[in-house]
C-alpha cells in the first residue's frame, strides 16, 4: 500500500542542495509506492512545530518550477541547526507527527550533524518496530563527510573559490606596488575549500601563492616569513587561508570569542581580518582581507554541472533505496575513474557519516605546509567541470519563490 513521504533540509546551505530535493521529488512523483510528498519547513524543528508544506501540490505537473528548483541555491524548505535530544518524549512527538501525516518514508538532506539526526531517528524507529524508512541525503560545502568521495555542494563552492581567487589575482596584478590579499575560505575543521583555490592556477597564473589548511598547525611567525619570501618574488601576493586554522595548541586563530552554535561548534570567521592586522604591523605593505563568507555557498550563478547532476542523483537514489526497504542509510557515491570521470551510486550505513569529520589527507599537503600537492589537483579537477543551463529572467537567474518562508511577508501578502 502506498504511503506518504516527508523530506527536510538542515545545516548550512549549498548551491545545489535544492537539486537533491528536486531529484527526490521528481522520482517520488512517478513512484507508485509514494502517495503524497510533504516538506518539513525548517527541518526537524518544523516537523515538531507542525510547519509542513505539501510539495506534491506545489510541484506536480509543474516541470518548469521543478527545473528552476534544481538551479536555485540555498534551501527551498529552510534550514535549522537542531540537535535531537535523547529524550523519549521528543522521539514520541516526532513519530506522532509522522503518523499524523501517514508517513512511510522520511528523508533528511544535510551534513554530519543532520546524519546524526537520521542515525538516531532510524534507530529509535527500528527499536520500536515502527514501519517508517529513514534515509539521509548528503550535502555540505565543507566536504567533510565520511563515507562519500565528495559531498554535493562542495564542488560548486570550490568552483566559486577558484573563480574568485583567479579574478582577485588578475585585479591585483595591475599595480607595481607591493600588496598582500588574504582570502578566507569556509570549511570549519577541514581544508578542502581553501585547497580548491589551487584550481585557479594555470599556465598564465601562479596565484594563490600560499594556501593554509586547518590540518596543519598554523604559526603566525611562519606565515609572516612565508609572505616576506613571496614578496621578494612578486608584487602582489595572494594568500588563501581556511577559516578553521588553529595554532599548535589547537586554538582557532579566529576564535576571539567563545560563541557556539546548537551543535557546540565554535562560530568561525575573522581569520583573514586578524591576519591582515598581523601583516600590516609586521610587514607594513598594502593589505586587504577578503571574506567571501556566504557568497561561496550561495553562488547560484556559477555552480558546477557535475555537482548539480550528482546532487540530483543522490536525491533520487535515496528515495529508491527507501522504497526498496532500506533505512538507517544515506545515499552516497564513489569515484570509479578520473579519466573519464565516472561515479557509482550506492547506500551506506548513516552511522559512518554521523558526527564524524573527513579532513584533507596530510600527504596531499606539501612539506612546507603552505600548499597542496598534485593529488589534490587531480581529485578536484573533474568536480568543477560543466556549466548548467540556468533559467534567466531580466538578466538574472530566475530562482523559485521562497518568500513563503518569511511568515510576516506571507501574512502581508494574504
Ligand atoms: O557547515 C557549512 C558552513 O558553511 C561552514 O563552512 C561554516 O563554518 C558554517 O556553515 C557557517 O554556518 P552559519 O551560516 O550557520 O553561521
Amino acid at each position: 500500500m502506498a504511503k506518504n513521504m516527508i523530506i527536510g533540509q538542515s545545516g548550512g546551505p549549498t548551491a545545489v542542495i535544492n537539486a537533491s530535493l528536486a531529484g527526490a521529488i521528481e522520482y517520488a512523483l512517478e513512484c507508485n509506492e509514494i502517495e503524497n510528498i510533504y516538506g518539513m519547513v525548517h527541518g526537524i524543528q518544523g516537523l515538531l512545530e507542525d510547519n509542513i508544506k505539501d510539495l506534491s501540490a506545489h510541484f506536480a505537473n509543474r516541470p518548469s518550477r521543478l527545473n528552476r528548483l534544481r538551479t536555485t541555491p540555498a534551501m527551498f524548505l529552510g534550514s535549522c541547526r537542531f540537535k535531537l535530544s535523547n529524550s523519549d518524549e521528543e522521539y514520541e512527538k516526532i513519530v506522532s507527527q509522522l503518523e499524523k501525516y501517514d508517513i512511510g518514508y522520511f528523508f533528511y538532506i544535510g551534513g554530519n550533524d543532520s546524519m546524526d539526526t537520521v542515525d538516531k531517528l532510524s534507530k529509535y524507529i527500528a527499536k520500536n518496530n515502527i514501519d517508517i524508512k529513514v534515509v539521509g541525503i548528503p550535502k555540505t560545502i565543507d566536504n567533510d563527510l565520511m563515507g562519500i568521495d565528495h559531498t554535493p555542494g562542495f564542488a560548486s563552492a570550490a568552483k566559486y573559490i577558484a573563480l574568485a581567487v583567479r579574478n582577485v589575482a588578475y585585479d591585483t596584478a595591475i599595480y607595481s606596488i607591493k600588496s598582500v590579499h588574504i582570502i578566507e575560505a569556509m570549511g570549519r575543521n577541514a581544508g578542502w575549500l581553501a585547497a580548491s583555490s589551487v584550481l585557479c592556477r594555470d599556465s598564465k597564473n601562479v596565484a594563490p601563492h600560499l594556501i593554509y589548511l586547518p590540518e596543519i598547525p598554523f604559526s603566525v611567525d611562519k606565515f609572516v616569513s612565508d609572505i616576506k619570501a613571496k614578496l621578494e618574488e612578486y608584487n602582489s601576493v595572494i594568500v588563501v587561508v581556511s577559516e578553521g586554522v588553529r595554532d599548535e595548541n589547537g586554538k582557532y586563530i579566529s576564535a576571539r570569542g567563545d560563541k557556539v552554535d546548537k551543535f557546540g561548534h565554535i562560530m568561525l570567521s575573522g581569520t583573514g581580518a586578524y591576519l591582515k592586522e598581523v601583516v600590516e604591523e609586521q610587514i607594513g605593505c598594502k593589505v586587504r582581507a577578503l571574506e567571501p563568507s556566504v557568497l561561496q555557498r550561495s553562488a547560484g550563478h556559477t555552480p558546477s554541472l557535475t555537482d548539480i547532476t550528482e546532487a540530483q542523483n543522490l536525491g533520487l537514489v535515496a528515495v529508491k533505496a527507501a522504497v526498496a526497504g532500506e533505512s538507517g542509510v544515506f545515499s552516497t557515491l564513489r569515484r570509479v575513474s578520473n579519466k573519464p570521470y565516472t561515479v557509482e551510486y550506492y547506500t551506506e550505513r548513516v552511522s559512518v557519516a554521523a558526527n564524524a569529520e573527513k579532513t584533507v589527507p596530510l600527504e596531499w599537503i606539501t612539506q612546507s605546509g603552505n600548499d597542496v600537492t598534485n593529488d589534490m589537483v587531480e581529485y578536484l579537477k573533474p568536480l568543477v567541470r560543466g556549466v548548467p543551463q540556468i533559467p534567466y529572467r531580466d538578466g538574472l537567474p530566475d530562482y523559485v519563490n521562497v518568500s513563503y518562508l518569511d511568515k510576516a511577508k506571507q501574512k502581508y501578502k494574504n
